[in-house]
């Protein structure tokens, strides 16, 4: 069980795999502002640059859990390189079934809802983790403007518009949910481009590098089109933020 290599070659300089800058995660991190000693779970961590720079800035400890190997190498290379890797600890493994040992202060699942099967899912799925009066982070996409066609609807990565919401009816959706909404940061359309169009220099030095890979062909043909589709569509059209849930 692995990440296909295609993912951690587009997003190889990442350290963070998700809309939001470094900025607006350090925001976030400051808008919580959890305790030193918070014991935080980050499901689909990624590089774990979350759990990392909020153990620095914040003293919390964590565990983050991924199924991709290379992103957990760079995760614990990142934890030694902030002075934090006695902090935190990053699990392989599949996420969607994963609950803490002991309840957490924090249960974050950051632009993966898919392991819960959808937001619902996921909610329920943290919820598993949290101490009672704990706090939950769900980083989702939404319409940031009504798709136009089917063709829009694709090119935000989803197969129906219903895959989305706008913003008022994701946030009423965490109530019906029965969770308040405590706090939330959103990607803009500059943080998006950090996310997104940092993938294409990735590319571009990954193909100079290796012409010859089984890979080359989709990724050239990807860079091709990749920067005109993502300001077409996605940086249009989606939106996507990190909501901090509390249970009512
Ligand atoms: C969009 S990235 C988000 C990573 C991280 N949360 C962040 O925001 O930087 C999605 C992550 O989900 C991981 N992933 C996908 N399916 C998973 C699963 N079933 N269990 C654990 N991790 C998974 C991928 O390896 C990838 O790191």
């Amino acid at each position: 069980m692995d990440l296909p290599r295609v993912y951690t070659i587009r997003e190889s300089s990442h350290r963070i795999h998700n809309p939001l800058s470094r900025e607006k995660l350090a925001v976030l991190g400051d808008a919580l502002s959890p305790p030193p000693g918070s014991r935080m779970l980050d499901l689909a961590c990624g590089t774990g640059e979350m759990l990392c720079t909020w153990a620095r800035a914040h003293g919390i400890t964590g565990t983050g859990v991924d199924i991709s190997t290379v992103f957990l190498a760079s995760a614990r290379a990142r934890a030694l390189e902030l002075d934090v890797a006695e902090r935190v600890t990053f699990v392989h493994g599949d996420a969607s079934n994963h609950v803490a040992a002991q309840p957490v202060d924090i249960a974050a699942c950051i632009g993966a809802t898919w392991i819960g099967d959808g937001v619902a899912g996921t909610v329920d799925l943290l919820r598993r983790s949290l101490r009672p009066g704990g706090m939950m982070l769900i980083g989702e996409p939404y319409w940031r403007r009504r798709p136009p066609d089917q063709a829009t609807v694709e090119e935000c990565h989803a197969t129906t518009e219903s895959d989305f919401r706008a913003l008022p009816e994701l946030l009423e959706q965490f109530g019906e949910l029965g969770c308040d909404v405590v706090e939330m940061v959103v990607a803009d359309q500059d943080s998006w481009d950090r996310y997104v169009a940092a993938q294409w220099l990735n590319i571009r030095r990954w193909l100079d590098a290796n012409p010859d890979d089984e890979l080359a062909g989709q990724l050239r043909a990807e860079l091709a089109t990749a920067p005109a589709r993502h300001v077409r569509y996605q940086r249009e059209y989606l939106g996507w933020g990190v909501f901090a849930l509390m249970d009512r």
